[in-house]
């Protein structure tokens, strides 16, 4: 099913929690919802279930109008970051019970649930009570449950954020491949950019209740829209140096650089920000030069953090490398993961 979401705004009294929203979401996509913590992703996800009811906007599954359509009948399922399973249930009880509520024949409901039980891969704990159980097992259970109604979208709040890292990241795996075993619209909330990076079809990224971007993880990453988007997007965070264009040239930390620039008001504040991986050290003439402040290893790579005036650099160096702290270092950069802000506006020029 495919959802548009056209000029939606929610209005907590002088507060907008969403501001004018508009977005289309494929049939079959996962997309996830991406911001910082009191962006509007809850209050957003909470519109499209009918939890909440919208201040202005529309909602459109295919070509129905929603809008005002009540929760109960809109057909969705829901997962939350506290599993809020039934603690006196067993799983197969907890799987049941939306089919209960639905007045589903008892054995129709049971096959159903245990169908949904192996989907999730808990079909072995279908005796075990919440409580003995890790939370991924519950959550995997707490998604059965969305899904045994057979609804047209799935959204998840958050759901991995009670787990430990390396469960998120098998879990998150899961969730991808339950999705597209089943093929069902999915709308995921995360304030973890690498989550939202790994499984989703689309992100869309989202400040203070306003999108700033949909697009693909990759391209996303690879053309952001503005300096909130370059600035979200990776690990370790992008570089921010400051510039400014004067006298026909940019100057980067007051220092003469000769990227490319067109169309640049003179004199404004600007940042170049370039991707960890964009920073080239000591491998072209430049005028733009740092000094070393320490080295570390993360992983299978090591990083050099890099003092340039006012700013500091990290970028990525040899295993074997001769670097060392207080060494003089000339720096430049590669065209792709380089770009130019307003650093008041966080318009992009290039
Ligand atoms: N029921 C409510 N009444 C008033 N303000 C709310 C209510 N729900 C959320 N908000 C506010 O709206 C903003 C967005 O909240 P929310 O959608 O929960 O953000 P997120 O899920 O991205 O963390 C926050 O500033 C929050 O305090
Ligand atoms: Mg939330």
């Amino acid at each position: 099913m495919k959802i548009t979401i056209e000029n939606l705004t929610k209005q907590f009294d002088n507060h907008l929690a969403v501001n004018n929203f508009s977005a289309q979401i494929e049939s079959g996509q996962l997309v996830s919802l991406l911001g910082p913590s009191g962006c509007g992703k809850s209050t957003m996800l909470n519109m499209l279930s009918g939890i909440l009811t919208p201040s202005q906007g529309k909602i459109w599954f295919d070509e129905d109008d929603v809008t005002d359509v009540a929760a109960e009948k809109r057909g969705v399922g829901l997962v939350f970051q506290n599993y809020a399973l039934y603690p006196h249930m067993t799983v197969l009880e907890n799987i049941c019970f939306p089919l209960e509520i639905q007045r589903v024949p008892k054995a129709e409901r049971i096959a159903r649930a245990k169908e949904m039980a192996q989907l999730v891969h808990v079909e072995d704990l279908l005796d075990r009570l919440p409580k003995q159980m890790s939370g991924g097992q519950q959550q995997r259970v707490a998604i059965a449950r969305a899904l045994v109604k057979k609804p047209r979208l799935l959204l998840l709040d958050e759901p991995l954020s009670n787990l430990d890292a390396r469960l998120r990241i098998e879990m998150r795996e899961e969730i991808r491949r339950i999705q597209q075993s089943i093929g069902i619209t999915t709308i995921f909330v995360t304030h973890d950019q690498e989550e939202a990076m790994s499984i989703s079809d689309a992100i869309i990224l989202m400040k203070q209740g306003v999108l700033q971007q949909m697009d693909k993880p990759q391209e996303l990453y690879d053309q952001p829209k503005n300096c909130f988007v370059a600035d979200f997007l990776g690990n370790p965070t992008i570089n921010k140096l400051n510039a400014v264009y004067e006298g026909g040239r940019l100057l980067v930390e007051g220092m003469p650089c000769d990227i490319e620039t067109s169309s640049v008001p003179a004199s404004a504040p600007l940042y170049l920000s370039c991707r960890v991986e964009s920073v080239l050290i000591n491998q072209k003439p430049s005028s733009i030069k740092g000094t070393i402040i320490d080295t570390y290893v993360i992983g299978k790579e090591n990083i050099a953090n890099i003092q340039v005036g006012n700013s500091r650099v990290r970028a990525y160096i040899d295993s074997d490398s001769a670097l060392r702290p207080t060494e003089e270092v000339t720096l430049s950069f590669k065209n792709k993961g380089v770009f130019l802000f307003d650093a008041n506006s966080g318009e992009r020029y290039i």
